[in-house]
């Protein structure tokens, strides 16, 4: 099916994405300060067929696309987008993708964030076989809770040839009014194929003779001189050469321009399905307030930054009040890779050139903080039935990344009852930062509920809680994709 079926599938809703990539929706009426305190977020209707089913149809193939002025990204891509359709729908309808595979390897869906069935949850060898190539899987369940989502693949790392795509399930009656609605869909830009992290690549890397020439070169930028430290500075910061950071699939050579009014609010949803970054997103000449963390609403909070781990989602209000031509900016914080940028224009602007400069986000400012985040939902009390301790390791020597010492798949499952309280302990002793998602499930992480926490190198620490209330084999990794793929994931799963 092509680009143009899929559009018909998709019904009205989505036919703003057929140009730009973009989605537009208005707001409802306005309360003076635009937040509405007063929504009962909590009451959320339970999970029973209600609304109308809405059909897709993702074909994931071999593709091309064009990321900046005469640069062609190859790889494989569904419906020949990259980032992939945006799939739009309401809270409470029902979502039937038929995903068909026309690439050369296995392939799988996984709807990250989305508390679906198990069985469709798209983990290949748990909760599916993989879908050969040429065949076809469908995938049906609730759209529910409403969130900020990504879809992906979650087979080996094709996350990083660019099978990745924003999955939004709207509010019906939302905390926040705004005008327009935009996702930025923030990618890291690998333009060769990627490979894993095995050893054996790991220690040529170590000893310099990795290969070498242009976007096949696996040892990027950080080299710190030769020798012993130098290969040691390498391995700790193991990642791709990724050549740049994208918005909505675009380099800054050819920025995705987002428009607005004086006097509008826009809703933008920083989605974050790179396969190995953590970034930080600021927007020159205008402050953020921050209204849901990986799709669940939060208490209002303004800032000047985001940081978004791999798979995180930030859901933010900005208030046109600064008429121009603004950057929306993204940078890791990992390493060299330069940065990203999107433009916020005002279509009632004079000035019509870009504001140049870092955006005080990236000066200083207030950055978010995960205590910053208030969750308006109920959140689980009280104290566990069950402790799992977990200690994060690896990247030494070519080694593997392990969760107490154990690779996945040669690794336990982490048993659980439906109906207890868990709670989960990490901590990391490796140097660098690793994204840990759960499937299923939203925990709560201090005072918010999220689906995915960074837990920062050298000793940082995290804990979460969650009742087991959707049974099933449950996947728990880094979404750190070559991390994941080195081992870093149990099985959670429910006896
Ligand atoms: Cu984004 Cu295991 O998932
Ligand atoms: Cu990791």
């Amino acid at each position: 099916m092509d680009r143009r079926n899929f559009l018909l599938a998709s019904t009205a809703g989505a036919a703003a994405l057929g140009v730009t990539g973009l989605s537009l929706a208005k707001g409802k009426a306005q309360t003076a300060s635009g937040f509405d305190r007063t929504n009962d977020v909590t009451a959320r209707s339970p999970r029973m067929t209600s609304g109308p089913t809405r059909e897709f149809r993702l074909v994931a193939a071999p593709g091309e696309a064009e990321v900046g002025p005469g640069e062609v990204y190859r790889n494989w891509m569904y419906n020949g987008e990259y980032p992939g359709p945006e799939i739009r729908v309401k809270e409470g309808e029902r979502l039937r993708i038929v995903v068909e595979n026309k690439t050369p390897e296995g392939t799988t869906v996984h709807w990250h964030g989305v508390p679906v069935p198990n069985a469709v949850d798209g983990v290949p060898g748990l909760t599916q076989a993989p879908i050969t190539p040429g065949e076809s899987f469908t995938y049906e369940f609730e759209a529910d809770p409403a969130g900020s989502y990504i879809y992906h693949s979650h087979f080996g790392l094709q996350i990083d040839r660019g099978l990745i795509g924003p999955l939004v399930i709207e509010e019906k009656t939302p905390h926040v009014t705004y005008d327009r609605d935009y996702v930025l869909v923030l990618d890291d830009y690998l333009a060769g194929d990627p490979q894993s992290l095995s050893s054996t690549s790991a220690r040529r890397g170590m000893m310099g003779d990795g290969q070498e020439g242009g976007r096949r070169r696996w040892w990027g930028g950080g080299r710190q001189g030769g020798g012993m430290m130098g290969g040691m500075m390498d391995m700790e910061r193991q990642m791709p050469s990724y050549q740049g950071l994208l918005i909505g699939g675009k380099l800054p050579t050819d920025p995705r321009v987002f428009e607005t009014r004086s006097g509008e609010r826009i809703r933008l949803r920083f989605i974050n399905p790179s396969g190995a970054s953590t970034l930080r997103a600021a927007i020159g000449g205008h402050r953020m307030t921050v209204t849901h963390c990986d799709g669940r609403p939060v208490e209002p909070v303004t800032v000047d930054s985001l940081i978004l781990g791999a798979a995180e989602r930030y859901d933010v209000i900005v208030e046109a009040s600064n008429p121009g031509v603004w950057p929306i900016m993204i940078a890791t914080t990992q390493n060299n890779v330069p940065p990203g940028r999107a433009v916020l224009r005002y279509t009632d602007a004079a000035a019509s050139t870009l504001r140049d400069g870092m955006p005080e986000g990236f000066r200083g400012g207030r950055q978010l903080y995960y205590q910053d985040l208030q969750s308006l939902e109920t959140l689980p009390q009280g104290k566990p039935d069950r402790v799992f301790d977990l200690m994060l390791r690896g990247g030494m020597m070519g080694s593997a990344w392990t969760i107490n010492g154990q690779v996945y798949p040669d690794a336990d499952p982490l048993i659980i009852h439906q109906g207890e309280h868990i709670r989960f302990r990490m901590r990391n002793r490796s140097m660098m930062v690793h994204p840990m998602h759960l499937h299923g499930h939203f925990f709560r992480l201090g005072n918010a509920l999220k689906d995915t926490v960074l837990v920062q190198g050298h000793m940082g620490r995290a804990e979460f809680d969650f009742v087991a209330d959707n049974p099933g084999r449950w996947f728990f990794h880094c979404h750190n994709i070559y991390h994941m793929e080195a081992g870093m994931a149990r099985e959670v799963r429910y006896v």
